[in-house]
């Protein structure tokens, strides 16, 4: 695990676009997986500007996001699939076709978890993007998900509930449930981007920068993959006094 040091959001923001726009220049036909949260947002505004600026082209990007919560229809303004098109998708020239994202509306949520599996192995991801939860969840696997686990629906950890309590009107409005990849379905990528920003995840960054392997933080699975760069900020480094260690930008 590769850890790059940025001064602020703006900084963590603009290297990590570096980094997707990189990997559709590489490969027009790339696999993106995305995130969603306050923490991707910034990264997305850079890759737009890009697309005007540079006609960094998407048209024959495939995206895959990590999750979705149950119950909410695309057209809701808390769904991810919302919080997609309007940060992302309308701005650049992707195809419809080609975004996916796992449906919270399915009547048969198991076999939706099955069809979204089912097509990141078809699919292949290139490189997943990845924000951090304050309790180390990735995704939404929150702490106890087994390391083995695809694609399957989740009870949301009330700490995450609260957390993105700011999305919603009031906390009774955040679903209970949520459709997320697995710690499993996440590894399989072959390259992952994890960012993280500000204090509210400076413990979770020391966490993880502990390479402890344990359960009860999802993050540390990301320990077993070879490819991993975690672009983190000055706030989020509070707590790791080994920065001389790590690269810096
Ligand atoms: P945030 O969420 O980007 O809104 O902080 C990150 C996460 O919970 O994974």
């Amino acid at each position: 695990m590769k850890f790059i040091a940025v001064r602020n959001y703006e900084e963590m923001s603009h290297l990590a676009a570096k980094f997707l726009i990189k990997q559709v220049l590489h490969k027009p036909s790339s696999v993106l997986g995305l995130a969603t949260g306050s923490t991707p947002t910034g990264t997305y505004e850079n890759v737009i500007e890009d697309h005007r600026k540079n006609q960094t082209s998407y048209e024959q990007v495939q995206t895959v996001n990590l999750d979705e919560y149950v119950g909410l229809t695309p057209t809701d303004p808390t769904s991810y699939r919302y919080f997609m098109e309007n940060n992302l998708f309308q701005h650049i020239d992707i195809k419809a076709k080609n975004t996916h994202i796992p449906n919270g509306k399915a009547n048969d949520l198991q076999a939706e978890c099955s069809r979204y599996e089912q097509l990141l192995r078809e699919l292949g991801v290139d490189i997943q993007l990845l924000g951090i939860g304050r309790n180390g969840h990735i995704g939404f696997n929150e702490p106890g998900t087994s390391f083995q686990t695809k694609t399957h629906v989740i009870e949301l950890a009330e700490s995450t509930r609260k957390a993105n309590a700011r999305f919603f009107d009031s906390l009774e409005q955040v679903p209970n449930s949520a459709i997320t990849m697995g710690i499993d379905s996440i590894l399989q990528s072959k390259e992952i981007i994890l960012l993280a920003s500000g204090k509210n995840k400076a413990n979770a960054i020391k966490q993880l920068a502990s390479e402890q392997i344990d359960k009860f933080f999802p993050a540390s699975a990301l320990h077993q993959h070879p490819n991993v760069t975690v672009i983190a900020d000055r706030e989020a480094l509070t707590f790791c006094d080994n920065t001389e260690k790590l690269q810096t930008v």
